[in-house]
């Protein structure tokens, strides 16, 4: 199926590191054009050279997603550099596992600010030029634990539960303009190499948490009994993002092997 990507132009934000470098690969297979926004100038390069060898047209835009001006300014270079831009990957988060009573309220700044408020930036940033060209879609990584909740994710799911209801009211808000959101949510997603994440990578400080123990246990709560690839959530955005999905808005597509049902 030609999925209608070839040529449109994406931005994907953290699209360097485990499950952002896995979105902008699948993307780099469909001939689309690639913006990676991070702050990682050195895991981006690396991704935007794998994403070339595919056969895109792959930059690096280092920028901080938290500072709405320096979202301005990667927006306006995006046009610059390839005329428009077709989809925006919000795929930045971060967390640091643990429960709420010992969190702090500069911890919940931080969240609140990588999580949330990027989102907010980015969607900003985009939404006025997808409105007046009548065409965009806008796609977030979600969590399960901004849908059923998770232990020692309070904060964090809060977020995500953030991120889902503001893709709903956008969603009915610009659907009018053929500009479509939705927000896809990753299960359990760990990189097969070192290669495959950044020095600022979530998983670099949570990898000691999970021993072979934990991993066994996470496996055996996955109806199909695996982990998640960065590939399968690369995937399922390059689908939402096609022209295949153009009757598709406001929806919640957890790829997590059936972890989570609703
Ligand atoms: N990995 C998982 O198991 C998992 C599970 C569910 C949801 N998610 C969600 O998936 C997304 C990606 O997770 P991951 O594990 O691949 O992340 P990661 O930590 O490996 O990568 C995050 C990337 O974002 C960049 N970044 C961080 N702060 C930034 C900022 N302010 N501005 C620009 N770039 C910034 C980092 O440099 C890094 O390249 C996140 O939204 C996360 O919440 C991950």
């Amino acid at each position: 199926m030609d999925l209608g990507l070839k040529g449109k132009t994406v931005i994907i934000t953290g699209g360097a590191s485990n499950i952002g470098r896995g979105i902008t690969l699948c993307f780099a297979k469909e001939g689309t054009n690639i913006v990676i926004a991070d702050l990682d100038e050195k895991q981006a390069g690396k991704a935007a050279d794998e994403a070339r060898a595919l056969g895109s047209k792959a930059i690096v835009v280092k920028t901080d997603i938290t500072d709405y001006d320096a979202v301005e300014a990667m927006v306006k270079k995006t046009i610059d550099e390839f005329g428009a831009v077709d989809i925006l990957v919000n795929n930045v988060g971060w967390d640091l596992q643990q429960l709420f009573i010992d969190t702090t309220p500069d911890f919940w700044d931080k969240i609140i600010n990588i999580n949330y408020r990027s989102v907010l930036n980015c969607t900003k940033g985009v939404l006025g030029h997808m409105i007046e060209r009548k065409s965009g879609v806008i796609l977030s990584t979600g969590s399960d634990a901004g849908r059923i909740g998770e232990f020692r994710e309070a904060v964090y799911g809060g977020t995500k539960g953030a991120v889902i209801a503001f893709t709903k009211a956008v969603a009915r808000e610009v659907g009018r303009y053929n500009v479509r959101l939705n927000v896809v949510c990753p299960g359990v997603t760990i990189p097969k190499s070192e290669d495959e994440y950044g020095e600022d990578s979530g998983w670099k400080l949570s990898r000691g948490f999970f021993t072979d123990e934990i991993m066994e246990k996470i496996v055996k709560a996955y109806p199909l009994r695996r982990l998640g690839t960065s590939e399968d959530i690369g995937n399922a955005m390059v689908f939402l993002a096609s022209d295949a999905a153009n009757f598709i808005t406001g929806q919640t597509l957890s790829v997590s092997g059936g972890y989570s049902m609703m």
